[in-house]
């Protein structure tokens, strides 16, 4: 069992990553933060709200209840649907009116059982609902466990954009049961773990040459390769979010290593099945490093080992290959839309090598443009 603190004053909380805190113990784990639904002599039993999507309610409803009911605790579900639907203004509207119709208070907690889309949505109802009320994160994905359900970052999309109307609301507590990751397909642990590889690539030097020679374990949910990823990751985030909660100092905007790229090719392929966001953002940190490389940053074998630990990932390291019919121009068009241009220009997350991240803020977008469209004819 790992109790990595987030270290923020007043709105301190740790993350316990431990197998089985879900599946097989979670009222031990989770009683703190829903010991108020207690019966009082004489109070009405109420129950604890819980929401997930119709894939985490399936799997993860049986073990919750149980474990509940055994103490004499019962839960109430809000299920939504899987996918970026659900982080919808018509869903947070749902979402918040249940809440207030269970007579949440802000001292109650809400749990959030699923991956990113849950804990952003669940997180905002959340800041929302009563001017803020608790809520736990239990991420079921390997992207939330690693990164989204840590920081307090909560969003829903809009017309305009995805992410665009949020708050920093964080959560009490992050609960982590690698086990959950069993189910989780393929595709989607890969994605997550582009994550992983992002902490390395960003920060330490150490954990990347570590997931060169151990990353087909941790994909292979290898219990101890596995806890050891997913608590690296989170230490550095933690550290991270400490530093910088609001992204403000140009530290948390570190974690936005491979983002920028990554955004370009999801807009581009609609932010749909066809990209998933961990898999842009592999495709994106490769552009990153290549990008650097070409700007005398970073050596191009450092690139080329970047491509090639997230090439034997089964993550997707070349936008060649990716059919994609648009030249380098349009994906910069993409990259002018993203909530991170400042006074027209657009910083970049860039590489002095691996484990070194800097923030660029003299990157002209016309030179990103011709080395995207090397970059689509290549290989
Ligand atoms: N996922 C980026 C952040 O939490 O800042």
């Amino acid at each position: 069992m790992a109790v990595i603190p987030v270290a923020l004053g007043g709105r301190s909380y740790d993350v316990t990553i431990e197998p089985g805190c879900v599946l097989k113990g979670f009222a031990a784990k989770a009683r703190p933060y829903f010991e108020q639904y207690h019966p009082q002599d004489g109070a009405k039993h109420r129950k604890v709200p819980f929401v997930g999507d119709t894939n985490t309610y399936r799997l993860f409803r049986e073990p919750i209840e149980q474990s509940l009911e055994a103490e004499n605790f019962a839960a109430e579900w809000f299920v939504v649907e899987p996918g970026e639907g659900a982080k919808s203004w018509a869903v947070l509207e749902k979402l918040c009116d249940w809440l207030l119709g269970l007579g949440v208070t802000r001292s109650d907690h809400v749990f959030a059982v699923g991956g990113g889309i849950v804990g952003d949505l669940v997180g905002f109802a959340c800041a929302i609902t009563k001017r803020g009320c608790g809520f736990v994160q239990v991420p079921t994905t390997l992207l939330a466990q690693v990164d989204s359900s840590v920081g307090g970052k909560t969003a829903i999309n809009t017309r305009a954009g995805k992410n665009l109307i949020g708050a920093f609301h964080q959560p009490s507590a992050v609960l982590i049961d690698p086990l959950v990751l069993d189910t989780l397909p393929p595709r989607e642990m890969r994605a997550g773990y582009a994550e992983v590889l992002k902490y390395g690539l960003l920060g330490d030097t150490a954990f990347f040459d570590w997931l060169e020679a151990n990353g087909g374990k941790v994909l292979a949910r290898e219990p101890d390769d596995l806890a050891h990823a997913i608590a690296t990751s989170i230490r550095a985030k933690a550290r991270i979010v400490a530093e910088d909660e609001r992204e403000t100092s140009g530290v948390r905007a570190l974690l936005n290593l491979g983002h920028t790229f990554g955004h370009a090719l999801e807009a581009e392929t609609g932010f749909s099945d066809k990209l998933l966001h961990g898999e842009a953002v592999a495709t994106g940190m490769v552009l990153a490093a290549r990008y650097s490389a070409r700007r005398g940053d970073m050596s191009h074998d450092d690139a080329e080992r970047t491509a090639k630990a997230i090439g034997e990932a089964g993550l997707p390291a070349e936008i060649a290959a990716m059919g994609l019919a648009c030249d380098g121009a349009r994906l910069v068009d993409h990259m002018r839309h993203d909530k991170k241009m400042e006074g027209g220009t657009l910083p970049f997350l860039l590489l002095n090598g691996i484990g070194k991240a800097y923030l660029a803020r003299d990157v002209d977008l016309e030179d990103v443009a011709a080395f995207l469209d090397e970059q689509l004819q290549a290989h």
